[in-house]
């Protein structure tokens, strides 16, 4: 894993924010999946603003969620709900271009529905979907995507997208293993002190990191950036 670390979680973001989206859409279509939860809230409302802002050739952007909790588009617990008060609703990014995970549906059928959309709108590489960009969270129990440390499987599951069940027991559709690997670049973007502990191990691959599901990850994408605010 290559780590990236950064002063604060401010200027974390702001890495993340010009080497994925700035970078990523001055040649051209960005077909990004993006995580939920408090880290990218933090990048999502500093890309809404100058400078960012205007930096970012959002027409190029194809947005689509890693994960969603199985609740619906304007429930608080929403990654799209999320995205939406931080980023979306400025109207940057053609609405035709979002591709957002229905929660409110039922999750088996959202899975598949969702996986069939991103087979129709990706390449393909040994039979999974390819994304330019797939932005991964970290959690403090080392889950990535929702995929848990009480389901490993979802790691090696064949199908791109899944139903997962958080540790409270939330169904989720979540993007798997296979398909986080195949993507053209993988980030990881986790911050706080909170974490370093967890980061440290799975960076380190530390003797008992195996027990978290990102450590699978690190594995087996040595080139994954891990940006961070924490000295590992
Ligand atoms: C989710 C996210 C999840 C997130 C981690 C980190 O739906 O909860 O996709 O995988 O990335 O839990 O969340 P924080 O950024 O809030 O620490």
């Amino acid at each position: 894993m290559i780590i990236k670390t950064y002063n604060t979680a401010q200027e974390t973001a702001q890495a993340v924010a010009r080497e994925i989206f700035v970078a990523g859409t001055a040649q051209g279509a960005l077909h990004i999946a993006i995580s939920g939860g408090s880290t990218p809230r933090m990048l999502f409302e500093m890309m809404s603003q100058e400078p960012l802002r205007g930096q970012i050739c959002w027409e190029h952007i194809h947005l689509y969620w890693v994960d969603e909790r199985c609740v619906a588009p304007d429930d608080p617990q929403s990654n799209y709900h999320m995205t939406y008060e931080a980023l979306l609703r400025y109207g940057l990014i053609p609405e035709a271009q979002i591709y957002r995970i229905r929660g409110e549906a039922d999750p088996e059928a959202e899975a598949v529905r969702y996986t069939e959309l991103v087979r129709s709108l990706l390449p393909s590489r040994e039979g999974l979907p390819v994304f330019d960009v797939v932005l991964l969270g970290i959690g403090d129990d080392g889950h990535t995507s929702s995929i848990f440390p009480h389901q490993m499987s979802l790691l090696e599951t064949s199908t791109p997208y899944a139903v997962a069940v958080s540790p409270t027991g939330q169904p989720r559709v979540c993007m798997t293993g296979g398909t986080i690997l195949n993507a053209r670049r993988i980030a990881l973007h986790a911050v706080g002190a909170g974490k370093r502990e967890v980061l440290s191990s799975i960076a380190h691959l530390s003797e008992g990191s195996e027990q978290y599901p990102t450590t699978y990850i690190a594995r087996h994408a040595p080139e994954a950036e891990l940006f961070t605010d924490q000295a590992l």
